[in-house]
């Protein structure tokens, strides 16, 4: 049987790179499309080196229309994985037009390329952030859906914009229908074990977890836990951290999925990848301490605006219907983030 080929939007980026690196070792033929705007090359050849297989790299942009059209003429493409995206919350706030025409129109103009190739099948990324700040956790997928900042609202259109996308579908029988996955990531954190591939922020880190690898490479004089006075075990804010290794071989069993479909079998559905489980910060820098016997300097500090109390994930539908759980521990997740912080100070550069 001829190998599947999946184009990867913005695949030289965090979740991207390790994505890729997982499609490879599984046998899948890859296109990378990324204008390099938040990640480098760098980051692909590593994943090249890694698995000892090639991946074929076009730089540019999603919301360019002859650049994507010269991209689906050139490669049979069988499904598409849409990573490609601004995600900094707070710069969000301060730019909402610029997430709104690169997440939102980027994904319209990816769309309607696909369309116009008949190719149907897609694994979109959007986030937990969907779920506004929940009434209770665990958070299942029929919870209601809010957005509290721009890059928030990028998502939940893009996620209405697709089960519309599948719905009319629905009543055209003539058209193959569309078969979409949208995967509401949790915290991914983490890194490759090889300690090759990571997460590598621009600047000072906005989340948790880069945050402390940096502390701990001594780029950063001390954490700051924003809030001790949540309604939680201890005080600070509850998350499920899940591995991105673990996230990324969510996005296969989710092509798995959807590849298993009948032909006329249409449809949108969405899946929470987490965990499951709730730690809170201070219980993230202890994890850290423990697994690697670094040190990590912090201070107490008000609450950030827009932060939630608890946010974790039941994340049983994807274990029912994709045949996924997450399988690497808290340990895990703290060695291969130092592993790649260690040995990357700076990251890719
Ligand atoms: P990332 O910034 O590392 O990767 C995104 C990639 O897309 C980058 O390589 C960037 O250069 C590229 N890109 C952005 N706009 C583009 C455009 N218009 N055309 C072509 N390439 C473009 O981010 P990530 O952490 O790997 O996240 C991937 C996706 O998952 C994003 O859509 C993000 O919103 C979503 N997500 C991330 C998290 C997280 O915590 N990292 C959580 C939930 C959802
Ligand atoms: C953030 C985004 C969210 C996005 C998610 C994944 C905000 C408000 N939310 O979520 O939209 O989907 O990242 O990219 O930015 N913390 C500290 N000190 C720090 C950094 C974080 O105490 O320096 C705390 C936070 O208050 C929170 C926890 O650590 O309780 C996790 O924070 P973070 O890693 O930024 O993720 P989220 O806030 O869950």
């Amino acid at each position: 049987m001829k190998r599947k080929t999946i184009l990867v939007t913005g695949g030289a980026g965090y979740i991207g790179s390790h994505t890729c690196l997982e499609l490879l070792e599984a046998g899948y033929d890859v296109v990378v499309i990324d204008n390099l705007s938040n990640s480098k090359l760098e980051a692909l050849t590593r994943v090249q080196h890694i698995t000892q297989k090639t991946l074929v790299f076009h730089q540019g942009d999603i919301r360019d229309k002859h650049f994507l059209f010269e991209v689906f003429s050139r490669h049979k493409i069988d499904a598409v994985i849409h990573f490609a995206g601004l995600k900094a919350v707070g710069e969000s706030c301060e730019k909402p037009l610029a997430y709104y025409h690169n997440n939102i129109y980027g994904t319209l103009v990816l769309t309607e390329t696909m369309a116009e190739y008949a190719i149907k099948t897609l694994v979109f990324s959007s986030s937990a952030t969907v779920y506004g700040d929940p009434e209770s956790v665990p958070i299942t997928e029929n919870f209601p859906l809010s957005a509290t900042n721009p890059y928030g609202r990028t998502k939940l259109f893009i996620e209405e914009i697709l089960r519309d996308l599948a719905q009319a579908d629905q009543n055209n029988p003539v058209s193959s229908p569309w078969k979409i996955s949208i995967l509401r990531y949790f915290n991914p954190i983490g890194a490759h074990e090889s300690g090759l591939i990571g997460e590598d922020p621009n600047g000072i880190p906005n989340n948790l977890m880069p945050y402390i690898a940096q502390v701990a490479v001594g780029k950063l004089p001390q954490l700051s836990i924003f809030g001790n006075d949540y309604p939680t075990s201890d005080g600070t804010g509850v998350r499920d951290y899940i591995h991105v290794v673990d996230l990324a071989k969510g996005h296969l069993q989710a092509l798995l999925a959807l590849f298993a479909k009948q032909p006329e079998q249409g449809g949108c559905q969405a899946y929470n990848l987490g965990t499951g489980s709730g730690i809170s910060v201070l219980a993230m820098v202890q994890a850290f301490e423990q697994a690697t016997g670094q040190k990590i300097a912090y201070q107490f500090a008000p609450r950030r605006a827009g932060d939630i109390a608890a946010c974790y994930a039941d994340p049983s539908l994807a274990a029912q219907e994709l045949n996924w759980r997450s399988e690497k521990n808290l340990d895990a997740m703290m060695l291969d983030t130092w592993r790649w912080q260690s040995g990357n100070p700076e990251g890719y550069r």
